[in-house]
C-alpha cells in the first residue's frame, strides 16, 4: 500500500485522521469557539437544490446529555461526551419524492466530524434514522415533531483513546473504469 505524501493539505490530513472514539473526558468541555467552528462546518455543507432542510440541535447541557444516556439502550456514549449535535431535517415543505435531505444531513454530519478532528477533538457518528428503538428514544428526549426527521448525532469531546490515522488508499475499495474492469476481473 503506497503511503501518501507527507506534505498533504491539512484538510486531507484531518479526513484521514478522523476515527470513531467512544470514550471522552467528561470533565473537559469543548470550548465555545471550537463548537462554533464545528457548527459553521455543519451549516456550510452542500445541499441538494440548495434547499438546506437541515437543522442542528446543539446538546451541551449535562442534563440533556444525561437524559439521552439514560433513555437510550445504546446511550452510554452520552455519559462522557461533552458536546453532541443532532442533525435533523425539517421536511414540512420538502419535496415528497426526494431523499436529498438524507444526503444533505450526512454531508453536514461528516463535515462536523472532520472539523472536530482538525480541532484536536474526538468524535463518533451516532446513527439514528430508521434505527429502532434508538430513533424513537432520541425523538422522545429531544421532543422532535412529526414533520422533522433525526438523521444522526455527532458525538464530540476530548477523547480518552487515540486511534491510528489512515495514511493510504485502501486498494480493495477502489477500481479504475467500468465495474466489470474494476471489480470483476476474474469473471
Ligand atoms: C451511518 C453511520 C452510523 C453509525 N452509527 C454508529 C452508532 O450508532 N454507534 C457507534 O458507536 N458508531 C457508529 N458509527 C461509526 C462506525 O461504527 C465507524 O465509522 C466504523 O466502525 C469505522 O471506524 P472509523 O470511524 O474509526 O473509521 C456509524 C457510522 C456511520 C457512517
Amino acid at each position: 500500500m503506497k503511503k501518501l505524501s507527507e506534505s498533504m493539505p491539512d484538510a486531507v490530513r484531518s479526513i484521514l485522521a478522523r476515527r470513531s472514539v467512544r470514550r471522552f473526558h467528561r470533565d473537559r468541555p469543548v470550548e465555545d469557539w471550537k463548537r462554533d467552528c464545528i457548527l459553521a462546518s455543519a451549516t456550510s455543507a452542500p445541499s441538494a437544490k440548495g434547499i438546506r432542510p437541515f437543522r442542528f440541535l446543539v446538546l451541551e447541557d449535562r442534563s440533556i446529555l444525561d437524559s439521552l444516556a439514560d433513555a437510550l439502550s445504546q446511550g452510554v456514549i452520552f455519559k462522557e461526551a461533552t458536546l453532541a449535535v443532532a442533525v435533523c431535517a425539517d421536511l414540512s415543505s420538502y419535496p415528497k419524492d426526494s431523499l436529498g435531505w438524507l444526503e444533505d444531513c450526512a454531508a453536514a454530519l461528516e463535515n462536523m466530524l472532520i472539523a472536530a478532528t482538525s480541532l484536536d477533538l474526538s468524535s463518533v457518528w451516532f446513527g439514528v434514522y430508521r434505527r429502532s428503538p434508538k430513533e424513537e428514544q432520541v425523538r422522545e428526549v429531544l421532543k422532535v415533531p412529526s414533520h422533522v426527521e433525526v438523521q444522526g448525532i455527532a458525538v464530540i469531546g476530548y477523547g480518552m483513546e487515540e486511534l491510528p490515522p489512515r495514511d493510504a488508499i485502501d486498494p480493495q475499495l477502489v477500481g479504475i473504469g467500468s465495474w466489470n474492469m474494476a471489480f470483476e476481473k476474474s469473471k
